[in-house]
C-alpha cells in the first residue's frame, strides 16, 4: 500500500521556510514544523493539507532530541528534512562579539548538524533526503557578514561531506542558495534603510531578471530537490538567485 511522504521543516513559521511548508503540503506531504516561535501551531493549521508544529529551538541538542521523538511517534517515518531555520545579523568580523558569532553558527550551522543527525537513521529506513537553506552568501561572500558567511559557506561544505557519507544509504544531501528573497526579514530591512524605495531599487537592479525572488520560487526549488525527480542530484548548492551571483 502507497504511505505518505512526511517532510520536517525547519523555521517554517514564517518567510521561505513558510513557502516550503506549503508547496510540500500542497504536493501530498504530511509536514511538520519545527519552530520555537509558539505562533507557528496556528500558522502551521491554516496551511492547507496536512501540516502541524512541534515547539522547538533547533540549536538545542535536547528541544531537537525531543522534537524528533514526537515526530516519530506521530508520524513513523521521516521522507524530507529541510534545514531552514535561519538568522543574518550585518557585521563584519572585526565587529562582531562572541556572542553573536556563537548564536549565528548555532542558529545556522549548529541546527542543520543537529537536525540531520537526528533525522538520518530515519532517512535510511526511507531512502530519503536532506535540502538544506544556503545563501548565495555560502558561494560568493557578502560584506559585513562575516559570521553569516561562515555559517552558510559551511553548511554547503557539511552538506557535500554528508552527501559522500550517505550515498551508500541511497540519502540525498543538497542546498539550496537564494539570493535576495521577499520574506518578512528582508521586508523589515527595506523598511529600515534611509531611503527604502531607493535601496529597494538598487537591490532588484544587482538581479539581471529585475526583482528578488519570491518565498515560493525558491520553495518550489525545494520540493524538486527534495522529490524523485531529482533522484541523481545530490551534493549540489543549487542558486535559485535570478543570476544575481554573476554579477554581485
Ligand atoms: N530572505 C532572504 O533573502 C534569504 C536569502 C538567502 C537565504 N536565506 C535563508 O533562508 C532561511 C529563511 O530565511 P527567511 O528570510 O525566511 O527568515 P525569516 O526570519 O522570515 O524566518 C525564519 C524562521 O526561522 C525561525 N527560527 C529562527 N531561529 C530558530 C531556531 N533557533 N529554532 C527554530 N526556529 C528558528 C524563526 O522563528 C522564523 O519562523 C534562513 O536560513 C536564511 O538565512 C534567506
Amino acid at each position: 500500500m502507497a504511505h505518505t511522504k512526511t517532510a520536517i521543516v525547519t523555521g517554517g513559521a514564517k518567510g521561505i521556510g513558510k513557502a516550503c511548508a506549503e508547496v510540500l503540503a500542497a504536493a501530498g506531504y504530511r509536514v511538520a514544523i519545527l519552530d520555537k516561535d509558539e505562533s507557528a501551531a496556528g500558522i502551521a493549521s491554516a496551511i492547507p493539507g496536512d501540516c502541524r508544529s512541534l515547539t522547538c529551538d533547533v540549536s538545542s541538542y535536547e528541544d531537537v532530541r525531543r522534537a524528533f521523538e514526537r515526530f516519530v511517534k506521530e508520524s513513523g517515518r521521516l521522507d524530507v528534512l529541510v534545514n531552514n531555520a535561519g538568522y543574518h545579523i550585518s557585521k563584519s568580523v572585526e565587529h562582531t562579539t562572541e556572542q553573536e558569532w556563537d548564536f549565528i553558527l548555532a542558529t545556522n550551522l549548529k541546527s542543520v548538524f543537529l537536525c540531520s543527525k537526528f533525522a538520518i537513521p530515519l532517512l535510511r529506513q526511507s531512502r530519503g533526503s536532506i535540502v538544506n537553506m544556503s545563501s548565495m552568501v555560502g558561494l560568493v561572500g557578502q560584506t559585513n557578514a562575516g559570521a553569516y558567511s561562515a555559517s552558510k559557506g559551511g553548511i554547503i561544505a557539511m552538506a557535500k561531506g554528508m552527501a559522500l557519507d550517505l550515498a551508500p544509504d541511497g540519502i540525498r544531501v543538497n542546498c539550496v542558495c537564494p539570493g535576495w528573497v521577499s520574506t518578512p526579514l528582508v521586508d523589515d530591512w527595506f523598511g529600515q534603510q534611509r531611503n527604502p524605495e531607493e535601496s529597494r531599487r538598487h537591490i532588484y537592479a544587482l538581479h539581471p531578471l529585475g526583482r528578488i525572488s519570491s518565498a515560493d520560487e525558491v520553495a518550489r526549488a525545494v520540493l524538486f530537490l527534495a522529490s524523485e525527480q531529482a533522484s541523481f542530484i545530490t551534493g549540489i548548492a543549487l542558486p535559485v538567485d535570478g543570476a544575481v551571483t554573476l554579477g554581485y
